[in-house]
């Protein structure tokens, strides 16, 4: 039987797409039809979920200029959101207070100006956006046809247009409601992942949304309301945020907010508050999102840290909603992520196992249901996910914790799904990270991985009182450590544009310097398009040391000489045995290491820090130095071909 998610064949692969949704006035003190400049706006901030189109609807508020009744206009256009914004220069819509909007990741369809969304009904008066897969879209659509339906586009999403239309003919005309209902009607037939937003001719100054798998945040104004595929895309107009749960529907109004269940049942949704400002979600005068996260490193590790000791040093981590008797019996850890975020879980595994003596094994979100892993009670499964919406993480909690084992989240994303439907959560505080190549999420990541691996330790007994606080002192070091490294990044940066044309790089690390190899690999496959590979150094000679080439840049994360065992030694043969093929090595090693400079056609100095926190710093001249190629080369650092921010898929 096919994996869920699976079903379809290579069609029925959905979509991480940007979405947002308004209707009232954002202003009191400027009232009027505003509807497509506040998507617009919300759009702009979401253009990194997904950027092979961008379409708007807007619900006129009066008559057409030829005096045509109120209704429902539209305009689509694949490619950026600025296609679009010049289309809507051209050709002007109506105005209107309630609009919807959308930007997309296409994988189901092209992207075409035809599978862009909105997608109307056949008299032009209803619109759908929609994020997610629709599973059973197939049979659906065959029904439809066999009606006579016409579709216009390859899309799973114009299959819920259709149904909705037809649903709406079957309720009283124009009822209050009647829009809402009848998305309850079709979510109750839909399978898959999937958020969608609706608005109406018939339903003035009312946008209807839906959620199952995938995510939808409403946002609350005064005299106007928001929904959004995350908070950035209101962020600009309130803080004020509600979290909308699985299989709910929302109806929003520019005075009131409805969520029900898909099957009518009110339902209270939690309030929140963001606790970031839009401006932090602009550049702040870095070329790129990248670069501003980048520099924003240490105060991410700073406030991840912040109120989690207390003065003597001892860890305080009571936003954890698991009892200590729980955590007192755990007996083995699985940490699921995908990406970046599992290369975080990796480095955490040395660190958890050396201080609280837990096996921790590390899965790759996506194979871990697969494997039928060995879950129970005792089994503290911990999901590390910046944005909170992975799909595949979302479906590894799913299943974890129907096997009985205890989730706890390490997210960066309030509202968000992953948390929400863990036992417990540790929120990193890294802030908005936008560019689509995760950075000061993975170091806030280790952080606060760290910090449960240090609580449990306390809690379990296995550091005393003073070595936690030498550990929280360590960490409280880091900040100044990542500082120095930016600031000494001139000579990384002077590199990438001198290995601008390398075919290919390899990244070696042993112990915790490995998986730092992994992201250094995937920081310069995902931003500069260049085939790299990150190898523990221990096995070059099992293989992969035929891969050197004569002049092949190969990077050596050399552990501290003050460390355990001789894992110092080690390394730097094995960057005397690339290096005596040809290679040309680029060591990352701190200052003071003179034995590195035999081996090493380029040394990276970063400041001495104790063995486990050496990822911190280790990791930071390979993000500049893929950022700083991908830049040479031309490329969008922030938002790379193929990739979305949020992989809201399976
Ligand atoms: C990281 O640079 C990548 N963009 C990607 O691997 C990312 O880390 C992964 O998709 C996990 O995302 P998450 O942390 O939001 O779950």
């Amino acid at each position: 039987m096919m994996p869920p998610g699976a079903g379809g064949g290579a069609t029925s692969v959905g979509r991480m797409c940007g979405i947002v949704g308004f209707t009232g006035s954002s202003s009191a003190a400027a009232p009027g039809p505003e509807g497509l400049a506040v998507v617009l706006e919300g759009l702009r901030r979401l253009e990194y979920r997904g950027y092979d189109s961008a379409g708007v609807a807007v619900l006129a508020d009066g008559p057409g200029a030829d005096g045509t009744p109120p209704g429902l206009t539209s305009a689509k256009r694949a490619g950026r959101l600025a296609r679009l914004v010049e289309a809507l220069e051209e050709s002007p819509l109506l105005e209107g207070s309630t609009a919807i909007g959308h930007t997309r990741w296409a994988t189901h369809g092209g992207p075409t100006d035809a599978n862009a969304h909105p997608h109307l009904s056949a008299d032009g008066r209803l619109a759908v956006i929609h994020n997610g897969i629709i599973e059973n879209y197939a049979v659906l659509k065959a029904e439809l046809q066999a009606e006579g339906v016409v579709f216009a586009s390859e899309t799973d999403t114009e299959v819920v247009t259709h149904l909705l239309a037809r649903t709406l003919a079957e309720q009283p005309a124009g009822g209050a409601g009647a829009l809402a209902e009848s998305m309850r009607r079709v979510c109750r037939q839909l399978d898959g992942a999937f958020t969608l937003l609706a608005v109406h001719a018939d339903s003035p100054g009312t946008v209807v949304g839906a959620r199952r798998n995938s995510p939808l945040v409403v946002g609350l104004g005064d005299g106007a309301n928001y929904l959004g595929s995350d908070v950035a895309a209101f962020i600009a107009h309130t803080k004020e945020a509600l979290e909308l749960g699985q299989d709910q529907v929302v109806q929003i109004t520019a005075t009131a907010v409805e969520v029900t269940g898909f099957d009518g049942t009110p339902v209270t949704p939690r309030a929140f508050t963001v606790d970031w400002d839009a401006e932090a979600a602009e550049k702040g005068g870095h070329p790129w999102f990248m670069d501003k996260e980048i520099h924003e490193q240490p105060k991410a590790v700073a406030d991840t840290l912040l109120g989690r000791s207390d003065a003597a040093g001892a860890m305080v981590l009571d936003e954890l909603r698991i009892d200590e008797s729980t955590l007192r019996g755990i007996d083995k850890i699985i940490v699921i992520a995908c990406g970046t975020a599992a290369f975080a879980g990796y480095v955490a595994k040395y660190a958890i196992e050396h201080w609280c003596r837990i096996p921790v094994e590390v899965d790759l979100a996506h194979e871990f249901r697969y494997r039928d892993p060995v879950l129970t009670p005792r089994t503290l499964v911990v999901a590390i996910s910046q944005s909170g919406e992975t799909m595949d993480v979302v479906m590894a909690v799913r299943h974890a914790r129907e096997q009985g084992a205890k989730v706890l989240a390490i997210c960066n994303t309030r509202g968000s799904t992953i948390p929400r439907e863990s036992d417990a959560a540790l929120y990193t505080h890294a802030g908005p990270e936008v560019a689509v190549a995760s950075t000061k999420a993975f170091l806030a990541q280790i952080t606060a991985c760290y910090l449960l691996g240090l609580y449990l330790a306390q809690l379990r007994g296995n550091l005393f009182p003073d070595e936690v606080a030498a550990v929280i002192g360590q960490l409280h070091a880091v900040p100044a450590a990542v500082q120095e490294v930016l600031d000494g990044a001139e000579a990384v940066r002077a590199l990438a544009r001198e290995l601008v044309d390398a075919p290919t790089v390899l990244f070696l690390g042993r112990h915790v310097g490995y998986p730092v190899a992994l992201e250094g690999a995937l920081k310069l496959k995902e931003l500069a398009y260049i085939h790299a590979e990150g190898f523990a150094a221990g096995e070059l000679k099992h293989g992969p040391i035929a891969l050197v080439e004569p002049g092949q840049p190969v990077f050596v994360i050399v552990p501290s000489p003050r460390g355990r065992d001789s894992l110092h030694a080690k390394v730097i043969s094995n960057a005397a045995e690339v290096r005596a093929r040809g290679a040309r090595t680029i060591a990352i090693a701190e200052v003071g290491d003179d034995a590195v400079l035999p081996h090493a056609d380029v040394v990276i100095r970063v400041p001495a820090v104790p063995t486990l926190m050496a990822p911190l710093v280790t990791v930071v001249p390979l993000q500049i130095f893929a950022m700083e190629v991908a830049t040479a080369k031309g490329y969008d650092v922030d938002q790379p071909r193929n990739l979305a921010k949020s992989v809201t898929v399976e």
